[in-house]
């Protein structure tokens, strides 16, 4: 299957690269992120707890996602409004990580993910897609950087954006979602048996590029 598959915890670099390596390969790139963050973004617009398998697994059949790419970059449309921006902050980076941990989200999200695999060649990262969503992908990545790497560069992305943001309170909100996502009973972040582990820590994002795309060229 012509897919590459990058997982890893929050703040390694997995939507720079992944993005940057599918322009290159001609790839589609799949932000899987946004779409837990936008589910989570609708549960809590309809004031259920994203923590709650009864409030949430009902709602998800009025919930319509769409990825469209533009020229301003890659856009998640939910029910057809434009979401991109609201999805970012902390809160939602939150009760996407809750909503995600639910058994119903993610059967949903499964179908939606391989039904985009199937149609095209894609760069696609998230935490399973090289264990769960694509265990046929062509390459699978595990990227990861240390903790406190990962929270200066969430700080610079909120600098860039003009938002403000306190490089302690990143660092907890990163290893509290590192823990989350890796203790949980369904689908956990883990690296895949067959995955490549590409530690980003000293790598520029070019450095880290190049390195996908060779093993890309390399066949995994
Ligand atoms: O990559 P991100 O920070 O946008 O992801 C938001 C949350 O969604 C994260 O806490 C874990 C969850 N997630 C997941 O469980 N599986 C994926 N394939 C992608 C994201």
């Amino acid at each position: 299957m012509k897919a590459v598959a990058i997982d890893g915890p929050a703040g390694a670099g997995k939507s720079t690269i992944a993005k940057q390596a599918a322009e290159r390969l001609g790839y589609i790139y799949v932000d899987t992120g946004a779409l837990y963050r936008a589910i989570g973004l609708y549960v809590s617009q309809r004031g259920a707890d994203p923590a709650g398998e009864e409030e949430v697994a009902p709602l998800l059949k009025d919930i319509r996602l769409e990825l469209v790419l533009t020229e301003e970059g890659q856009r998640v449309l939910l029910n057809g409004e434009d979401v991109s921006r609201r999805i970012r902050t902390p809160e939602a980076a939150l009760n996407a990580s809750r909503v995600a941990a639910l058994p119903a989200v993610r059967a949903f999200l499964l179908e939606l993910q391989r039904g985009i695999a199937e149609r095209s060649p894609v760069v696609m990262d998230g935490r399973d897609i090289g264990t769960v969503v694509l265990p046929e992908a062509e390459v699978k990545i595990f990227l990861t950087a240390a903790p406190e790497e990962r929270a200066r560069r969430r700080l610079l992305e909120h600098q860039q954006r003009g938002e403000q943001a306190d490089y302690q309170t990143l660092l907890e909100e990163i290893k509290a979602r590192d823990h989350a996502d890796s203790t949980r009973a369904i689908a956990p972040l883990r690296q895949a048996e067959d995955a490549v582990l590409l530690d980003t820590t000293h790598l520029t994002p070019e450095e880290a590029i190049q390195a996908v795309l060779n093993l890309v060229k390399r066949g995994g």
